[in-house]
């Protein structure tokens, strides 16, 4: 019991550590950005974080990426667009939190179903603010601090599993 715990303490540990990793989202996946795909299911299986980028996959010419406002997105109008890419290899850097709208500006391509929004989640960063370490003495040499924690960490986990 008192093992399991520890090992869950352990891999915590490093997930919270680690590095936020920043993901290239495919949209649409296999298919990419195309009026044979489901943008809302397509939305509902991925997550959106702070640093990913959307990639926008299609012909060039046949499809477009527009990123609107709600209301233009409603509307399908690209009249107050925030912007517009058209490479057919469309890089989105998704640099903020909160929503963002986009729909491909091609024809009747928004209205037949090729539009989405996305809830970009903010990364979760370590506070350790919430309860400030002590200040270390200004001479300390120590060799404390998060490598060797997580090192430990790391040893702790791999004692466990194998
Ligand atoms: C792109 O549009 C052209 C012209 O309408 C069409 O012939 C072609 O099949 C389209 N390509 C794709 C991949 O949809
Ligand atoms: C975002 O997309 C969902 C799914 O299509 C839709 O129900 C919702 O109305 C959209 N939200 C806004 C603010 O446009």
């Amino acid at each position: 019991m008192a093992s399991k715990s520890l090992l869950i303490v352990a891999v915590a540990v490093l997930f919270v550590a680690a590095p936020a990793l920043a993901a290239d989202l495919v949209v649409g996946d296999d298919k990419g950005w195309d009026l044979e795909v489901d943008y809302d299911e397509w939305v509902d299986g991925n997550q959106f974080i702070v640093g990913d980028r959307l990639v926008f996959k299609y012909t060039k010419g046949n499809h477009s990426v527009v990123e609107a406002t709600a209301a233009g997105f409603a509307a399908c109008s690209d009249a107050n667009s925030l912007a517009t890419w058209s490479s057919g290899d469309d890089q989105v850097p998704l640099s903020g939190s909160g929503q963002r709208w986009f729909f491909s500006g091609v024809g009747k391509d928004c209205v037949q179903g090729m539009r989405f929004n996305v809830t970009v989640l903010p990364v979760v960063k370590l506070s350790p603010s919430a309860s400030p370490p002590p200040p270390p003495p200004s001479s300390a040499p120590s060799g404390g601090g998060v490598a060797p924690a997580l090192a430990a960490a790391a040893v702790a986990a791999a004692a466990l599993l194998f």
